[in-house]
């Protein structure tokens, strides 16, 4: 095994978070005394039905909205008084968000939506075509690489997507709901690649879900109702074997 010791060090710490809308009107309490630890390479899924706080709770982590109290820890940074510029800047340095809508740019080719994210790293501008192409590599989709996202069905629209938040080289991966829009046998295979990534090149995902058939590609559950976590399960995960 690799790095045996990374899979202890913890690069997320959330303690007592607690996420209410309206306040002051009609309070709608998203998350309560939420508190957990994701240890470095762990691929955690969120699950919970529908309203039960797993988008609220990764856009707290994703440094999208803040806390009303409690804390959130990441590689280090206290993130959750962060000013909106501090926390840009974090967002940045640190994570990549894959959503269920894709959210490609539709004039663009699946190349060119890799070279994006590339670009606003500030990437060689020489390199940038072959560096993109080779996160298109990791999804299995270098021979796309020149259709634009009306060509390409739903899984590889969301592998490419996987491929541009690669292109940040994020420690973190933050992918709420990314089989939403798929078939059942596409999900899955979209989420296994998720899994085959997140092991070779050690991230740290988490990745929210509400379906149940997908659990065998976790390492760790975490299932929230009304806003708090009900049950915290690690998965004896056979997939890896060797
Ligand atoms: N911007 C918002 N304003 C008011 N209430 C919100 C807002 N965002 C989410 N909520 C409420 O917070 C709760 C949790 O929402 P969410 O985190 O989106 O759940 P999930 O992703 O599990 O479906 C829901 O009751 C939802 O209606
Ligand atoms: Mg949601």
């Amino acid at each position: 095994m690799l790095n045996t010791h990374l899979a202890i060090q913890p690069v997320i710490l959330i303690s007592n978070l607690e996420k209410t809308y309206n306040l002051k009107t009609n309070p709608v309490y998203a998350l309560r005394n939420v508190s957990f630890t994701i240890p470095a390479g762990q691929l955690l899924f969120v699950m919970g039905s529908s309203g039960s706080g797993k988008t609220t709770l990764l856009n707290l982590i994703g440094g999208i909205d803040s806390p009303t109290k409690g804390e959130i820890d990441v590689c280090g940074e206290n993130i959750s008084e962060y000013s909106d510029k501090k926390l840009t800047k974090y967002r940045k340095a640190r994570l990549s968000f894959v959503f269920q809508f894709y959210s490609l740019i539709p004039t663009l080719t699946a190349v060119e939506n890799v070279e994006l994210t590339m670009e606003l790293m500030r990437v060689d501008r020489r390199k940038i075509r072959k560096e993109a192409i080779s996160y298109l590599k990791m999804v299995n989709l270098e021979d796309r690489a020149n259709n634009f996202p009306s060509q390409l069905s739903g899984g590889e629209r969301q592998r490419v997507a996987i491929a541009r938040a690669l292109a940040k080289n994020p420690e973190i991966l933050l992918i709420d709901e990314p089989t939403g829009q798929l078939d059942q046998e596409t999900g899955e295979s979209v989420v296994s690649l998720i899994r085959d990534i997140a092991k070779r090149y050690q991230k740290t995902v988490i990745l929210v879900t509400h379906d149940p058939e997908l659990k065998k590609y976790a390492d760790r559950i975490i299932e929230l109702r009304s806003g708090t976590i009900i049950s915290d399960i690690l998965i004896e995960n056979s997939l890896d074997g060797a």
